[in-house]
C-alpha cells in the first residue's frame, strides 16, 4: 500500500448510491463555485465486477492486467488486492507496481525489445520472467539477466483489430526454430510462447490461431530441450457492451482451442495480459462547454422556399491532447441536463480545448442545443486516455475521483480478510 498517492480522491458509496450519482454531485457543486475543470469519476466497484466475469469466463487463465492501459494506482491497488498479476512494459511501470507489494512472481515483463538499463533493474528487483521476439534481445538477456525466464512472442493475425501490434512484434513460426536454437546456445531459458491479438479484438478466430501456432512452437522448444510450462494469451479483450463482440463470445472460444491444443492433463499454465478489459468501463469523464459556433446554412428548394439547417460546434474542455483520444469504444458525448425526448437534435462537432485543429474529440454526433457552461459526459473510457493525455498549451488533464460501492468493497474485503485489508480509513488515507 505504501507509495499510493494521497491527493487523488477516494470515496466509499453509501449504500443505493452509484458513481452516477457522484458525477451528478459534483457538477451541482461545481456550478455553485463557478469551477469548470474537466474531472473523471472511475468507479473501483466495476474493475471488481469485470474480475468475477473473468474467473467465471475462463477459468484457466491467470491475468497479468497491463498496467499500461491506465496506471492510476487507486485501480493497480485494488486488481492487487484481488490477486491479480500485472504485465508491466517498463522500469517505472515495475517500480510502481512493485511499490504496491507486489512480489516479482506476479510480474511479467512483457515487452519484447527492452531498454538495457530497465532489463538490469527488473533483474535486481527479482523480476525473472520477461517476453522476447529477436536475437538482439536475447544476446541483451544473456549478458545483463542470464537467469531470466524467457517467453517467445509469435506474430498474430490481428487484421481485425482497433489497435493492430504484429507489425511491430512478433516473431513468425520459421523464425521461432532459430530463435529458440540461438537461446540454447546462450543457455537462455525459454518456458514459454506469448501473443497479442491486437488491442480491441473482434474476431475470436485470431485467439484460436494463436494458440494453434503456440502448440507448434511449444513442440519445436521441447525437441530442443526446453522446459515449456507457460502460454500468454495477451491481450485484446473487450472492454466495454459498447464493443463489437462480448467478452463472453471470445471467452468461449478461447476455451474450447486451449482445450484442444493445451488440455488440463497438458499441464501448462495459461495467463493472459489484459487491460482494456478491467477498466475500459470503469471511467466516465465529464467535461465543460467552454465554447459555441452556431452556423446557420441557408439553401433554396425547388419550389422557392427556403431552408435552414443549424450545425453546431462546441469546444470542450478535455480533448485528443488531453484523455478523450482513444476512439475505441467510440465516444458517444452525452449531456449532462435534461432534455426532453422530443427536443430537436444538431449536427454538431465537438473540438477540444487547445489551439490545434487536430484536437477534435468526435467529427459528428447529434445533439440537443447547448449552452456555454453546460456538461457532457464521456462513459466508457477508463482504456488508454488518461494514460496518455500531455499538458499541451497548458491544459492538465481531468481531475482524478475514485469511488467504490459499499458491496465492491465488502467484496474485496471478504478475498482479502485472511491477508489483513487496511481499514476504510487507511485506504483514503492512502490512495
Ligand atoms: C504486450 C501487451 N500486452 C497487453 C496489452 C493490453 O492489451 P488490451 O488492452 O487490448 O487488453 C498490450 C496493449 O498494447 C500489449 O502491448
Amino acid at each position: 500500500m505504501e507509495g499510493c498517492v494521497n491527493e487523488t480522491n477516494f470515496v466509499i458509496l453509501e449504500e443505493g448510491v452509484i458513481a452516477m450519482d457522484v458525477i451528478g454531485q459534483k457538477i451541482n457543486e461545481k456550478k455553485l463555485t463557478g469551477n469548470t475543470d474537466a474531472f473523471y469519476v472511475a468507479d473501483l466497484g466495476e474493475v471488481i465486477k469485470k474480475h468475477h466475469q473473468w474467473k467465471m469466463a475462463l477459468p484457466r487463465v491467470k491475468p497479468f492486467y497491463a498496467v499500461k492501459c491506465n496506471d492510476s494506482k487507486p485501480i493497480v491497488w485494488t486488481l492487487a488486492q484481488l490477486g491479480i498479476s500485472f504485465d508491466c512494459a517498463s522500469k517505472n511501470e515495475i517500480a510502481m507496481v512493485q511499490d504496491i507489494g507486489v512480489p516479482p512472481e506476479r510480474i511479467i515483463y512483457a515487452h519484447p525489445c527492452k531498454e538495457s538499463s530497465h532489463i538490469k533493474f527488473a533483474a535486481t528487483n527479482g523480476i525473472q520472467m520477461m517476453t522476447f521476439d529477436n536475437k538482439d534481445e536475447l544476446f541483451k538477456i544473456a549478458r545483463i539477466h542470464p537467469t531470466a525466464r524467457m517467453v517467445l512472442r509469435i506474430v498474430t493475425n490481428d487484421a481485425k483489430s482497433f489497435l493492430p501490434l504484429s507489425m511491430k512484434f512478433g516473431a513468425t513460426l520459421k523464425e521461432c526454430r532459430q530463435l529458440m536454437e540461438c537461446a540454447k546456445a546462450l543457455c537462455v531459458d525459454i518456458i514459454g510462447v506469448s501473443f497479442h491479438v491486437g488491442s480491441g479484438c473482434t474476431e475470436p478466430q485470431a485467439f484460436v490461431e494463436a494458440i494453434a501456432d503456440s502448440r507448434i512452437v511449444f513442440d519445436i522448444g521441447m525437441s530442443l530441450g526446453f522446459h515449456m510450462n507457460l502460454l500468454d494469451i495477451g491481450g485484446g479483450f473487450p472492454g466495454s457492451e459498447e464493443e463489437k463482440i462480448t467478452f463472453q463470445e471470445i471467452a468461449a472460444v478461447i476455451n474450447r482451442a486451449l482445450e484442444l491444443h493445451f488440455p488440463e492433463a497438458s499441464g501448462v499454465n495459461i495467463i493472459a495480459e489484459p487491460g482494456r478489459y478491467y477498466v475500459a468501463s470503469s471511467l466516465t469523464i465529464a467535461a465543460n462547454i467552454i465554447g459555441r459556433k452556431i452556423t446557420i446554412d441557408s439553401t433554396n428548394s425547388n419550389d422557392d422556399e427556403t431552408e435552414t439547417k443549424k450545425t453546431i460546434m462546441y469546444y470542450v474542455n478535455d480533448g485528443r491532447y488531453g484523455s478523450l483520444k482513444a476512439e475505441q469504444p467510440p465516444i458517444k458525448p452525452i449531456a449532462f441536463k435534461k432534455v426532453s425526448p422530443d427536443q430537436q437534435l444538431f449536427d454538431t462537432k465537438l473540438w477540444g480545448p487547445t489551439c490545434d485543429s487536430f484536437d477534435y474529440v468526435i467529427d459528428h454526433c447529434k445533439l440537443p442545443e447547448l449552452e456555454i457552461g453546460d456538461w457532457l459526459l464521456f462513459q466508457n473510457r477508463g482504456a488508454y486516455t488518461i494514460t496518455l493525455a500531455s499538458k499541451f498549451n497548458g491544459f492538465q488533464g481531468p481531475i482524478a475521483n475514485f469511488v467504490m460501492t459499499r458491496e465492491g468493497w465488502e467484496t474485496l474485503q471478504k478475498i482479502k480478510q485472511e491477508n489483513q485489508l487496511p481499514t476504510e480509513e487507511q485506504v483514503q488515507g492512502e490512495i
